[in-house]
Order: structure tokens, then C-alpha cells, then sequence
């Protein structure tokens, strides 16, 4: 809805714009016009002034330090929710009754099962191989098992497709840990759980029946909650893009993968932890802090700052209860947990930090929680997106199914040589 026009003046000529104006957040100048009128483009590296799209899905403010999916804040779904409840709201934009939420269950818990032939696709990798490059591997593998359901302008198909992706990722991710030790893999036990069947596919073995702990199962289902969306980051973002292409789900979620994979984005968990145990005791956190803090030192507090949040990640706040509830439910004492609470009390007192509104994100206490339900550092970024998957196809249907939804194809400012005449070798 436009509520008043935005003035433009270029080369002495002036140009008006509309603005359109969400449910909540910042209005948005409509600049689809402004090349065919003034024959300039916007200048916008990392997209820092830039709505890509219209969504509906999640909201974010950054100044506030506020998530809502679908309008519900990220701290009542993480207290009182569970990972197949937000789940299918992200998908359909609505809190599931019961009998929905038990259908929907259902189905998810029947597609969690693997085709056969994918388990070769892991013999493939080295033993040592990062998980994420496994993830990356089987997911766009996918696509070659899956023709019955890819016509993405189908809705069915879509819908097919989006199941297919939440449910089989916690095996590709639990499969893929089993072949980084040496395990036989686990299939899917129906009877769990969506969490608890990831769980004891992960740590469980075929000699002996494996008993999911209430307080890890719930833990971890938390976790995923606070991982499922997060409004057009890289990844969401990397996922749109080769959507717009007309790609199939399956590659597009696998690109969505390799971009999570980076430290400044969904790899900054596995690094979070490697930073605080290098750390060691507090006596050392002055010392990374002054790191952090120079230019010259391309050291970053890794889990701290954000391109939206100028605000405490909600995320990092249920995050951090949750490292208690899980170090009291496993009898966990992890010296790390200390070197991190102390680690925040000294940065967040710190002007650099509060000049620059540098705050833990989700990433800083996650993998203390991971690593003490027993996840190696390597583990963490692959469950980051396994959970981020939901997030991701709901945000590829919301743009495959608006009818307006063309590919994306950003232009530039072009610094290179102006045209010139090849010169053969001879006269170089
Ligand atoms: C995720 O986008 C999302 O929503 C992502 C995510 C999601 O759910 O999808 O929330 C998940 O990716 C969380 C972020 C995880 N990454 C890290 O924890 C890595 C460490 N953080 C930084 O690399 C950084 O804060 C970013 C990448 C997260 C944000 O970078 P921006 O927005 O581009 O900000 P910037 O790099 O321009 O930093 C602004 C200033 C700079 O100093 P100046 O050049 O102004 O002097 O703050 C400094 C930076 O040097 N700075 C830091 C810092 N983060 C920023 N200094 C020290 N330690 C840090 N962590």
C-alpha cells in the first residue's frame, strides 16, 4: 500500500517514487522504475539498504532484539512449542490443531526414510569429511530420486517436495556423523519423535536399544525452533536466488547449504566453540578482546555481532538457559560455559562492542550445548541446517508461488577497461 512517494532528483531532473509500507517494520522506497527513468541503478553491496522481496513469514527488529514467525514471538514458540508445530506454521502460515498437527506429523515421519542407493553416495567422501560437504552432496543428490514431484509450478509437487526435505534431512545429517566414525547407519524409528528419532540416529548403535532423554530430546528441539527462519539472510537469500531460476528445490536447498556453511554465517557456531576453547580460561579474554578489537587483527569475536540484530539475539537468550538445563540434565560441568558468560560480561562492557552494538547471536552459546549432548564441532553447522530447512522451502514456495515472481539478476557499477582492440601476441 503506497501511503506517500519518495523525491529522487538526478541531473537536475526530479523523479518520484512510491513507498510501500508492511504490517510492521520499515516502509520500503519502490525503486522498480528508477533505471527505466533515470538510467541509474542503486549501489547496495551486501544488500545492508535493500528489501529483495515481500515475505510473511518472519520479522525481525534489529533495534529491539525481536523475532516473530508468522507473528509469534521466537520466545513463546521456543517455551511452548515443539520443531513440527513451528514447522507447519512456517509453512502454512498458521498454528496447527491437533488433529493437523498429528496429520502433519505423520506425514513428515513417513518420508524420513533414505532410497537405498543414497547410502553410496557417502562412500564417496573420505572419512574425515566436513559433514556440511557431505550435506551439500546428498541434498542436491536428491533431485535424481525425485521425479515425481518436480514440477515446481505445481502446488502438490512443491508441497511433495517440502516434506521430502524436512524429513530426510535429519538423516542425511545423522548419517552423515555415523560415517565420519564409523558406524553403521541408523534408520528412522517411527514410534520417536521427529527430534528423538534424529537423536538415535545419531547416537545410537544396532547393538542396543537407545533411550532418548526427555531434557536433550526437548534441548534440541528448541534448538531447532530457534534455528527454523530468519527473515533473507545469506543463505535464505542464496536459496531465492537459484529459485528464481526455476531450479528444483533439492539444488536450491543445497545451495542454501554450501552458503551456511561460511564462518560469518552458519559456520560461526562450529567456530564459536573452537574461539572459546582456544581461549581457554578467562584470565585469557582480555587478550582476545584486544585482538577483536584491531583492525590490523583479523581476529572476530565469532557468535558476537549482526547485520540486523544492534540488539541481544533473542535467540542467544533462550540459548543460554538452555546451556543450564542441559549441562543440569546431563551432569555436564564444561568449564567453556564459564569462559563464555565471562567472555560476554567483559565485551558487552566494553565500548568498542557498545559502539558498534556488538551482541552475542545464536551462534555463541549453541555449540556448548551441542557439544555437551555429545555433537563434534564439525556437527554443528549441518545441524544449523537441518534446521534451517523449513525456513528455507517455506521462503522458496512463498516466492515460486507469487505470481509475479521473475529470476533475479542484480546488475553492477562496472570499474573494468572501456572497450579496446585485441593485439596479437607478436606486438605485445
Ligand atoms: C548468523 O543474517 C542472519 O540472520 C544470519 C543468522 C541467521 O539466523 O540466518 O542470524 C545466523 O549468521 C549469525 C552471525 C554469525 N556470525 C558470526 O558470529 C561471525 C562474527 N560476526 C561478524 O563476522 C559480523 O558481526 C557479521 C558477519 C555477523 C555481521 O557483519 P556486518 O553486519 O557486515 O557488520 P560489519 O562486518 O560491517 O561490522 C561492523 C563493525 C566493523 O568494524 P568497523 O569496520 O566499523 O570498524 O563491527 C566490527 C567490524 O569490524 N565487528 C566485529 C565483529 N562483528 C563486527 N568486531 C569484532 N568481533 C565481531 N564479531
Amino acid at each position: 500500500m503506497a501511503d506517500k512517494q519518495a523525491e529522487l532528483t538526478v541531473g537536475g531532473e526530479n523523479y518520484s517514487f512510491p513507498t510501500l509500507e508492511g504490517s510492521c517494520g520499515p516502509d520500503v522506497i519502490d525503486i522498480r522504475k528508477l533505471y527505466g527513468n533515470t538510467g541509474k541503478f542503486t549501489f547496495d553491496p551486501g544488500y545492508k539498504s535493500t528489501a529483495s522481496c515481500e515475505s510473511a513469514l518472519t520479522f525481525i527488529d534489529g533495534q529491539e532484539g525481536v523475532l516473530l514467525h508468522r507473528g509469534y514471538p521466537i520466545g513463546q514458540l521456543a517455551e511452548h512449542s515443539s520443531f513440527m508445530e513451528v514447522s507447519h506454521l512456517m509453512l502454512t502460515g498458521e498454528l496447527p490443531t491437533k488433529d493437523e498437527l498429528d496429520e502433519f506429523t505423520h506425514t513428515i515421519t513417513y518420508h524420513t526414510m533414505l532410497h537405498d542407493q543414497m547410502r553410496q553416495f557417502y562412500q564417496g567422501f573420505r572419512r574425515d569429511a566436513h559433514p556440511m560437504a557431505i550435506m551439500c552432496g546428498v541434498v542436491g543428490a536428491l533431485s535424481a530420486f525425485y521425479h515425481d514431484s518436480t514440477d515446481i509450478s505445481d502446488p502438490e509437487h512443491r508441497k511433495i517436495s517440502s516434506h521430502r526435505l524436512i524429513a530426510k534431512m535429519p538423516t542425511i545429517a545423522a548419517w552423515a556423523y555415523k560415517y565420519s566414525v564409523g558406524q553403521p547407519f541408523m534408520q528412522p524409528l517411527n514410534s520417536l519423535s521427529y527430534t528423538g528419532n534424529f537423536l538415535r540416529m545419531t547416537f545410537g548403535v544396532p547393538a542396543e536399544e537407545y533411550e532418548v532423554i526427555p531434557e536433550v530430546e526437548r534441548a534440541m528441539d528448541r534448538i531447532f525452533i530457534l534455528h527454523a527462519d530468519h527473515e533473507q539472510n545469506a543463505s535464505t537469500s542464496t536459496v531465492r536466488l537459484a529459485g528464481s531460476s526455476g531450479a528444483n528445490p533439492f539444488a536450491c536447498i543445497s545451495a542454501g547449504i554450501a552458503c551456511l556453511w561460511g564462518p560469518a554465517h552458519g559456520g560461526a557456531n562450529e567456530a564459536a566453540l573452537n574461539m572459546l576453547r582456544e581461549i581457554g580460561t578467562p584470565d585469557r579474554i582480555p587478550h582476545y578482546i584486544e585482538r577483536a578489537k584491531d583492525k590490523n587483527d583479523p581476529f572476530r569475536l565469532m557468535g558476537f555481532g549482526h547485520r540486523v540484530y544492534k540488539n541481544y539475539d533473542p535467540r542467544a537468550v533462550v540459548m543460554q538457559k538452555t546451556v543450564r538445563e542441559v549441562f543440569d540434565a546431563l551432569k555436564v560441568k564444561d568449564p567453556v560455559f564459564e569462559t563464555a558468560l565471562r567472555l560476554e560480561e567483559i565485551a558487552l562492557s566494553d565500548p568498542y562492542f557498545q559502539e558498534k552494538k556488538l551482541f552475542p547471536n545464536v551462534d555463541f552459546y549453541s555449540g556448548i550445548i551441542l557439544s555437551a549432548i555429545g555433537f563434534p564441532t564439525t556437527m554443528f553447522t549441518a545441524l544449523f541446517a537441518l534446521a534451517r530447512t523449513v525456513g528455507w522451502v517455506a521462503q522458496w514456495n512463498e516466492m515460486i508461488s507469487d505470481p509475479g515472481q521473475v529470476i533475479g539478476r542484480p546488475r553492477q557499477l562496472y570499474t573494468g577497461p572501456t572497450q579496446r582492440d585485441y593485439v596479437p601476441v607478436s606486438e605485445r
